[in-house]
């Protein structure tokens, strides 16, 4: 049997790992067969010689902190320091383990130390590192908002993109807010199931959906959402979602939607009113026949006699539909306008005016409220003026003889445009309606009340004027409608 001895000696030189040991005084007092290959040099090259000799070439010892020899002297423990070098092969990195072999007293004898190579190893972590410095930087540059969050809706991390979108900054949302917070209630749970759901574009994805989130401020802002569930194994880890702010898109799409309605109904009207306008000549040259020979005919005919009746519905209606030729000829715009400067509260006096019967505003109150400045606009008076008596006909057609009608003037000085509004308290526009009220031959009136041509008519007078009409509000308490004109401006003389 061989003696303890020999299978030590043979352990040390089997050793894989690179091993010297050495003296306290630094001297090398062996090497194992690994060291010689792994140095490729000789026995006699480092046994006798000083480690600082050997590795460094330096006189000297090397500094504390790299010198474990040093530190399992001072405590007669193992420690280990890490060592780099540049060799001709490049780069090197040495974990080196001393452990200290005592004697009977405690005290270190020798020291033995094992040169462990690590040199991939780091490599490795430094190109990670590299490529997760990459990805933070691809992530914090994002314009994309970048949510991540634990399994348990907790934000691990967002990018700056994130943190102007939802008004939080990320140790706020850290600490104040889960995911279900960013959104509306019970959308956070709906993306979650949409997330699992394998046919919305796999199990663990989310593919492109328009979503609501809700800021720090409360506001609700439309977003285009693609989200993934990162997995361990089989278990979801964390959750991360993409934001794209939608606003701006939505915004653009409507103006879109906006000037093709404008160019639509543009269309419309001009179709209309040319077919109008030869209607109404065609129909106008009869129509004064008939006014005048039934009025001669009226005058003609006892007080008492019955035909009276019948002749005067006969000259009222032809006379009824004299007023609707007028509106036409005034929609397809044949009559010139006789421009001037007008006084905006002057002209909405001389509108009331026209409507001199008083009967026709009875139960409802007429509130002005006029601006106290001299607001002057160019344009024509009469036509002007059918507008508002237009307007306001609408408004009481819309009260069923109570509630307030409103008239309302003002001025912005800085967009140089006046005003003028006028308010109702009736039942309002329905929604699906809206979009047809400008519209020629539109009412929601009984046959014989409403033509259709009154909001069709103002909507191309204010055109021309180089004005804006619109409804500025409307619900079931009431309509206001608006009207804009630039203001007039006396060029320098
Ligand atoms: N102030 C208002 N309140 C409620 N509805 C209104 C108001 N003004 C207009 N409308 C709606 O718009 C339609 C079109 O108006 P208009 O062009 O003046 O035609 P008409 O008055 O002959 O019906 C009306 O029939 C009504 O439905
Ligand atoms: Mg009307």
């Amino acid at each position: 049997m061989e003696s303890s001895l020999t299978w030590k000696l043979r352990l040390f030189d089997c050793l894989s790992v690179p091993t010297l040991i050495l003296k306290p005084n630094r001297i090398v007092v062996d090497v194992n067969t690994s060291f010689l290959e792994k140095f490729k040099t000789d026995i006699k090259q480092v046994v006798g010689n000083a480690c600082h000799d050997f590795f460094y070439n330096s006189a000297t010892p090397c500094p504390l902190e790299n010198c474990g020899l040093a530190q399992v002297l001072a405590d007669r423990q193992g420690h280990s320091v890490l060592r780099y070098m540049t060799t001709d092969a490049g780069e090197k990195w040495d974990n080196r383990v001393f452990s200290p072999i005592l004697d009977a007293a405690g005290e270190v004898l020798y020291i033995v130390e094992c040169i462990h190579d690590v040199t991939q190893l780091k490599l490795l972590e430094r190109e990670l590192s590299g490529a997760k410095d990459f990805t933070q930087k691809l992530i914090q540059s994002s314009t994309t908002a970048i949510i991540a969050a634990d399994c348990r809706g907790k934000i691990v991390t967002m990018n700056p993109a994130a943190e102007e979108l939802t008004g939080y900054s990320l140790k706020e949302a850290q600490e104040k807010i889960t995911t279900k917070n960013l959104y509306p209630p019970g959308q956070a749970r709906e993306i979650m199931k949409n997330l699992r759901d394998e046919s919305l574009g796999g199990k663990g994805k989310l593919h492109l959906s328009r979503v609501t989130i809700v800021n720090a401020q409360g506001e609700e802002i439309p977003v285009e959402l693609t989200a993934a569930i990162i997995y361990e194994g089989d278990q979801e880890a964390a959750t991360v979602g993409l934001f794209n702010d939608l606003r701006e898109k939505l915004k653009h799409e409507q103006s879109m939607r906006e000037l093709l309605r404008r160019i639509y109904r543009a269309e419309k009207m001009a179709s209309l009113g040319h077919l109008a306008a030869g209607v109404a000549h065609e129909i106008n040259n009869p129509l004064t026949g008939i006014i005048f020979y039934s009025d001669s005919l009226l005058n003609t005919l006892e007080k008492d006699d019955p035909r009276r009746r019948s002749l005067t519905h006969i000259y009222e209606d032809a006379k009824r539909c004299g007023k609707i030729i007028k509106n036409l000829l005034a929609y397809s715009r044949q009559e010139t306008p006789h421009t001037e400067i007008l006084h905006v509260n002057t002209l909405l006096e001389h509108s009331l005016g026209l409507i001199r019967d008083a009967k026709f505003f009875m139960g409802i109150q007429i509130r002005k409220e006029l601006s106290e400045d001299i607001i002057l606009i160019q344009g024509d008076r009469d036509q002007l003026g059918q507008v508002i008596v237009n307007l306001v006909m609408n408004a009481v057609d819309a009260m069923d003889q109570k509630g307030t009608l409103t008239l309302r003037t003002y001025r912005h000085k800085p967009a140089q445009k006046a005003y003028i509004e006028v308010a109702d308290t009736g039942r309002g526009i329905p929604k699906k309606n809206l979009p047809l009220i400008f519209d020629p031959f539109f009412t929601t009136k009984a046959p014989g009340k409403g033509t259709g041509l009154g909001l069709s008519t103002a909507y191309g007078i204010i055109k021309e004027n180089k004005g804006h009409i619109w409804v500025k509000e409307t619900s079931g308490k009431g309509t206001t409608f608006a009207v804009e004109f630039p203001l007039y401006q006396p060029s320098a003389p």
